[in-house]
């Protein structure tokens, strides 16, 4: 950071699940079934979900986010007594439809229009971040959306992060990284990006190597922050 600014920015690349969509709009979309359950639900579904991700990642056992999301639903609901005829494929089935935090749409079209190249790198399968992305109306905002099924492995192994400036074809420096995850800001900046920590949630700071460039609470702070290079 410059005076609170990073300079020479070319792209932003965000996260998805936590950044970009609220991953707690499945469970509060069927609270009609889950009532004050709801939000165990779907802080636990989320919790294993992510070590799921983590435990195949080092077991060398991969299978997409769309398998390891319902895999981690599974448990979830067997953990809190909540099996129910239908409740797997309709919390399932909104997955496909989360919706986008209120400070996304306006900030990625600000982005945009200062020249900024934006881009997601996600876990999500192609099919599951198409379908949240046209579900929040953000279809033609990004220059590229990755997924970490080019790879084969989940974050936060490095050859997720190399993706962003393999194929957007910039230097990791030009790149910012931003994620609502402390841990997945961390393994983006020991991959060489710069990183800020969209810190929706208040959390503490993970004690992980390698701290993100710096920390935000939502992502309407972006525009102020990033900065291109200077025209030639
Ligand atoms: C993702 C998870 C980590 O979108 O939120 O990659």
């Amino acid at each position: 950071m410059n005076n609170g600014r990073l300079t020479g920015i070319e792209a932003c690349v965000f996260d998805a699940y936590g950044t970009l969509f609220d991953f707690n709009s499945a469970a509060q979309a069927a609270s009609d079934e889950l009532g004050n359950d709801g939000q165990r639900l779907s802080e636990l579904w989320r919790q294993k979900q992510l070590q799921y991700t983590w435990l195949r990642g080092l077991a060398g056992r991969h299978a997409d986010f769309w398998q390891v999301t319902g895999d981690a639903l599974d448990y979830a609901l067997s953990s809190l007594g909540l099996e129910r005829p239908g409740l797997h494929a309709r919390l399932l089935d909104l997955y496909l439809h989360l919706g986008c935090y209120r400070d996304v749409p306006a900030t990625l079209q600000q982005l945009r229009a200062r020249g900024m190249r934006l881009a997601i790198l996600s876990n999500g399968t192609p099919t599951m971040l198409a379908a949240v992305v046209r579900n929040s109306g953000l279809d033609g905002l990004f220059d590229a959306v990755l997924s970490v099924e080019e790879v084969g492995v989940f974050k936060p192994h490095p050859a997720v992060y190399r993706l962003a400036p393999e194929r957007l074809r910039l230097a990791p420096d030009a790149i910012c990284f931003l994620s609502a995850n402390a841990w997945d800001a961390c393994c983006a900046k020991a991959s060489g990006l710069r990183v800020l920590w969209c810190n929706r949630f208040a959390q503490a700071a993970e004690r992980l190597p390698e701290p993100p460039d710096g920390e935000i609470s939502d992502l309407a702070q972006l525009p102020a922050i990033v900065c291109p290079p200077p025209s030639p």
